[in-house]
């Protein structure tokens, strides 16, 4: 991993250690951003004695932000699968430590109300860890989207089947149409948002939505109106940043 890559990791690790040690309910994201950050925080949890670890483990809540419609555990695409891959196996995670939408579920829409609910009995989230798509979406919430939105189920964009289509062989047509997240309305709700950003294919929408008014149009410049919100982002992605 290069230096910058490393750096990034190593610090989201870091502050999602910190927020298992103090009990809270982390918000977990998949994508290609987050698989160096769940590799060095493996690692850091591998590396604590293991009654230690245990402790960590044993207290573990996590709800994850988003599934796709039509796939669930087992399914090699679907992010129950990335999670157990990069979380759950490593760690010997105990089943159902990682919660996600069901994406297998009979009535999509009623699994995302179920979701929802679920995550408000757990006292909602402590740290949300976001990515950013490259048309400003967070989880699944895409453009437009208002801040009130709720957990829901939606149609996915055309680009974002195309961004996200290297995990289906290639073919945009081969992603599911479409996906159940948590909303605006969940994520704003968390103590803490940490959005993670890397590489320069993000510099614009990065500068979009942390540096010009909040607007549907990019669902992650709502982002601004959290008042615990953090931005660790690698020198490409914040290449296009007014920093003064
Ligand atoms: C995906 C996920 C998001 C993720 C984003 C960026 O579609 N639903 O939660 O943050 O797109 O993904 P990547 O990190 O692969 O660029």
């Amino acid at each position: 991993m290069e230096a910058d890559a490393f750096a990034v990791a190593d610090q989201v690790a870091g502050r999602l250690h910190e927020a298992l040690a103090s009990g809270r309910t982390l918000g977990l994201a998949t994508g290609r951003t987050m698989e160096p950050v769940y590799r060095v925080f493996v690692a850091r949890l591998r590396a604590l004695p293991p009654q230690e670890r245990q402790r960590l483990i044993s207290s573990w809540s996590s709800f994850n932000l988003d599934e796709y419609v039509g796939l669930g555990d087992g399914d090699a695409c679907s992010f129950a699968q990335f999670m157990a891959l990069q979380l759950g196996e490593p760690l010997d995670l105990p089943q159902g430590c990682l919660r996600l939408p069901d994406g297998r579920a009979v009535d999509p829409e009623a699994e995302a109300i179920r979701y929802a609910q679920q995550l408000r009995a757990a006292g909602g989230i402590g740290l949300q860890l976001l990515g950013l798509g490259r048309n400003g979406h967070v989880g699944f919430n895409e453009p437009p989207c208002r801040p009130e939105a709720c957990c829901r189920c939606l149609t996915l964009s055309a680009s974002t089947r195309q961004q996200n289509a290297a995990a289906f062989g290639g073919d945009p047509q081969a992603v599911p149409a479409r996906a159940i997240t948590l909303g605006l309305a969940e994520i704003l709700a968390a103590e803490t948002v940490l959005l993670v950003v890397t590489g320069a294919e993000k510099a614009e929408i990065l500068r979009r939505s942390l540096q010009e008014a909040p607007c549907p149009e990019v669902p992650a410049s709502w982002l601004q109106h959290h008042r615990g919100l953090q931005v660790i982002a690698d020198q490409s992605a914040a290449s296009a940043l007014c920093l003064s």
